[in-house]
């Protein structure tokens, strides 16, 4: 596949615009038609938004000068019963591919299967747990059988609609297996086995491109092995023939339920690339680019959140997180300023200080690049290169494309910035409720069983949901009876939440966490004379996708079971016999849809059901105007899952809270996924996201599901739209317009540039300040050196106005307000 620009070439000398190309590498990087290229790379997950919102997806790519989108393919997804394919809608991965190829861009085909993507069971559809003789990721015959049948059948599928690149197709690289590097050195022989088996099976499908494995240091050739993590500017691939690449850059971390959210700086994750680049890396993927949203039942963990928006440079909801996405693009483009001299050879390295280097790549024709870089995290410095002096900030890159002039620092933002707010958009909702009534043993559909059973063996994951139930006789001559010393019933459970039922009546909720799914119910519980039921819901919350045999790992109420306090001292219920009755009543009727709800006799007005336990709610709503991104805001809900239209939001916990440490955080310093969190003391994920094409042009069905009780009133829609625009830009800031017409002039007066959507104009400057101002968008702040006249300048000219610029110059600011100093402009203005 060639680029739209590149063909209109091309088709002047009449050549035909899906020509094949080949797809080679050498040392130094992966080579287009012989042509050695710098690849910038992104992953969105198809099924993690709508076919509706891919093509706009793929276009910010586009415009964030990214040239490959990386996706891993979903088995699970695709194979949801033994030899039954599905290849529609979220999860139409041709389509998903051909809309990358439309947009001009390559394509990185993570085949996988197994993927860890935080995805339910790593990618691993439930029924190969199940196969006979079974073991997971290793030298076992039925696993190989299952693992190639799949790769075979993608492969193939690419093939027959000539999507590789070696077919004039988009898909330049592929990947097998993922991460196995760390399992192997674990398990040792049978793990070296699989390697080489996984990479020959690979190879031998003939797809006319690279194959990678990824933390895989001994992928055999001609497979190409590669780094995953924060930084990668250290990696060095096993053989020297083969070229330095990046397949996962993570451009935040994802959201667990009970932890805080996690941010990594624009700042370190530019200076993260810039380092890549400057040591010889060539190939550099964000993983995530957009991360998007676990829609149903797809988060894995367990305890995945279902927004897994990773602090992306493009949000969950697909629009562009500033100021990530447009510091991002401007690093992109400071890049491919230098892709010929890069590509030419490797970098010659020279110190410019204790902690400062040149890193220098020139090209047979002369071409001269240089990269600046300043590891310092707490000093900037000035430093002397050719003929000139550089100050470069702490922990900061600064890119030269022509050895001289700077268009890029990586510390420096310089791209406009939002601050977005998710603002109501209905009156409130008008809810009917149903009550989802606990199950006794002889109930339709349960099982009798001796003993406590594994959860996911007796549901095989078709739902979160089983329910254990049993009884419990109390003779008239027990002495709690009359001493009022209720008995103690203890639980112990593999996970991952659970709700006690004594006589239908709750009387608790237990669950744990990502590091520690097991969980224990103690109480004193009310028994009476005679028989007592006692119904435990066993709650999944996503089965594991990572770690040793993770396929192994249990849920449910494994027991023991015990009551304490009877005449007889303790009483062990876990061998005796167990009622089990998989899922809830609700969702065999389908509450979920419009005719399966229409099933039932819902209750409102004053009988409606609040604050309790395992209720249905539902209620019907018009379709908002406009284009924003819609979200349901459940913060007064505690646990459950919700539908629009039949569709599956996915499972909602407002109710537990993030646990941790959300202190203050600086872009300088090694970022690692627990230093720049917020929502501490929140709820984990307040906003869920309802994608629009899931909306009837008028009217909609909403259904929640909650587990422990909530108020439903305090539930709203609401939409995602731009709370202010900011610019924060310093003195000496680069720009790349008008690249190569630069007089020097220009560069120390960048311009900050303000501007609304259309049809909006800058009504309010909510903050100015020209001096040392810090934060970001939202929370500027005042610093010691702080321009009198900072408000004057941008009211004067931005108020009533679409658009404004503001040069970042002392005399337009009335003076100096701190001579010497390094100084910036940060404004923020509301739209209206
Ligand atoms: C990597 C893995 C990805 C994802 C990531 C964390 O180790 O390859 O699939 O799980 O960690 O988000």
């Amino acid at each position: 596949m060639l680029r739209p620009d590149i063909c209109k070439l091309l088709i002047l000398f009449s050549l035909f615009c899906s020509a094949a190309a080949s797809v080679t590498y050498d040392h130094r990087a992966i080579m287009i038609n012989g042509q050695r290229r710098i690849l910038i790379s992104g992953s969105i997950h198809y099924p993690r938004s709508t076919p509706e919102m891919w093509p706009d997806l793929i276009q910010k790519a586009k415009e964030g000068n990214l040239d490959v989108i990386q996706t891993y393919v979903f088995w699970n997804g695709h194979e949801p019963s033994p030899g039954q394919y599905y290849f529609e809608d979220r999860y139409d991965l041709v389509k998903f591919i051909k809309l990358v190829e439309q947009a001009g861009l390559y394509i990185h085909l993570r085949v996988g299967p197994y993927v860890c993507a935080e995805w339910n069971f790593g990618g691993f559809p439930v029924w190969l747990k199940y196969v006979p003789g079974i073991a997971f990721r290793t030298d076992n015959g039925p696993f190989k059988a299952a693992m190639q049948q799949f790769t075979e059948k993608i492969v193939s599928m690419m093939k027959a609609e000539k999507l590789f690149e070696t077919q004039g197709g988009p898909i330049i690289l592929s990947q097998i297996e993922n991460e196995f590097g760390p399992v192997e050195w674990e398990i040792g022989a049978p793990g070296k086995d699989y390697t080489n088996w996984a990479a020959q099976m690979a190879v031998r499908l003939n797809t006319g491109v690279p194959w990678v494995m990824c933390k895989q240091e001994d992928a055999p050739d001609p497979v190409i092995d590669t780094c995953n993590g924060f930084y990668c500017e250290n990696f060095k691939p096993n053989k020297k023939y083969k070229p330095k690449m990046w397949t996962e850059n993570w451009t935040g971390w994802y959201t667990e339920f009970g932890g805080p959210v996690p941010h990594r700086p624009a700042e370190d994750l530019a200076f993260s690339v810039a380092r890549f680049i400057q040591n010889g890396g060539s190939f550099v993927n964000y993983y995530m680019y957009h991360g998007g949203t676990n829609f149903g039942r797809t988060a894995g963990g367990p305890f995945i959140a279902t927004s897994y928006d990773y602090d992306a440079p493009i949000d969950e909801f697909g629009l562009p997180r500033e100021p990530k996405w447009g510091h991002l693009r401007d690093l992109h483009k400071a890049i491919k300023l230098c892709e010929s001299a890069l590509v030419s050879g490797d970098p010659t390295v020279t110190a410019l200080g204790s902690n400062q280097e040149a890193h220098v790549f020139k090209s047979k024709s002369g071409a001269c690049t240089a990269f600046l870089a300043n590891y310092d995290t707490k000093s900037s410095a000035k430093v002397s290169f050719g003929s000139g002096l550089y100050d470069l900030p702490p922990w900061s890159i600064s890119i030269l494309p022509d050895c001289k002039t700077v268009v890029f620092n990586t510390a420096k933002l310089g791209a406009q910035s939002f601050q977005m707010k998710m603002m109501p958009v209905n009156s409130t909702f008008l809810w009917e409720s149903y009550n989802e009534e606990t199950v006794s043993a002889n109930d339709d559909g349960s099982t009798a069983m001796s003993g406590l059973w594994e959860q996911i063996n007796v549901t095989r994951d078709a739902t979160d949901y089983l329910w254990y139930i049993t009884d419990v006789k109390i003779d008239s001559d027990e002495g709690f009876l009359k001493n009022g010393q209720s008995p103690i019933l203890t639980i112990f459970s593999a996970g991952h939440a659970l709700h006690v039922f004594i006589n239908d009546q709750l009387s608790g909720n237990v669950y744990g966490g990502l590091e520690n799914p097991k969980l224990s119910f103690s109480d004193s519980v009310k028994l009476r004379v005679g028989i007592n039921q006692i119904s435990l819901l066993s709650v999944a919350v996503g089965l594991p996708n990572v770690g040793l045999h993770f396929e192994k790992w249990n849920a449910g109420v494994l027991g023991p079971v015990m009551l304490k306090g009877l005449n007889e001292g303790t009483r062990d219920l876990s061998k005796q016999n167990w009622s089990y009755k998989i899922g809830l009543k609700g969702e065999a009727l389908s509450l979920h849809t419009v005719s399966g709800s229409s099933s039932v006799e819902w209750v409102e007005g004053s009988l409606l059901a609040r604050q309790q336990p395992l209720t249905w709610y539902k209620t019907s709503f018009r379709t908002p105007e406009g284009n924003d991104p819609l979200a349901l805001d459940m913060n007064s809900m505690g646990k459950g899952q919700i539908w629009i239209n039949g569709q599956s939001i996915g499972r909602h916990w407002p109710g537990y809270k993030a646990q941790g440490d959300c202190a203050d955080c600086s872009y300088a310093g090694t970022y690692e996924d627990k230093k720049c969190r917020t929502n501490c003391g929140e709820a984990s994920q307040r906003w869920y996201h309802v994608p629009r094409s899931w909306l009837n042009p008028s009217r909609n069905l909403l259904v929640v599901f909650e587990e422990w009780g909530g108020e439903p009133s305090g539930i709203a829609l609401v939409k995602r739209t731009m709370a202010s625009v900011c610019a924060d830009i310093s003195e000496g800031q680069p720009t790349m317009k008008n690249w190569g017409m630069l007089t020097s002039g220009e560069l120390n007066r960048p311009k900050a540039h303000l501007w609304c959507p259309p049809g909006q104009k800058i009504f309010q400057i909510k903050f100015a300040s020209y001096g040392q101002p810090q934060g970001t968008c939202g929370n500027f702040k005042k610093g010691s050196c702080h321009s009198d006249k900072s408000y004057d300048v941008p009211q004067r000219n931005c108020i009533g106005k679409q658009s404004c610029s503001l040069s970042v110059a002392p005399e337009v600011f009335g003076g100096d307000p701190c001579p010497g100093n390094m100084k910036k402009l940060s404004v923020e203005a509301t739209c209206g």
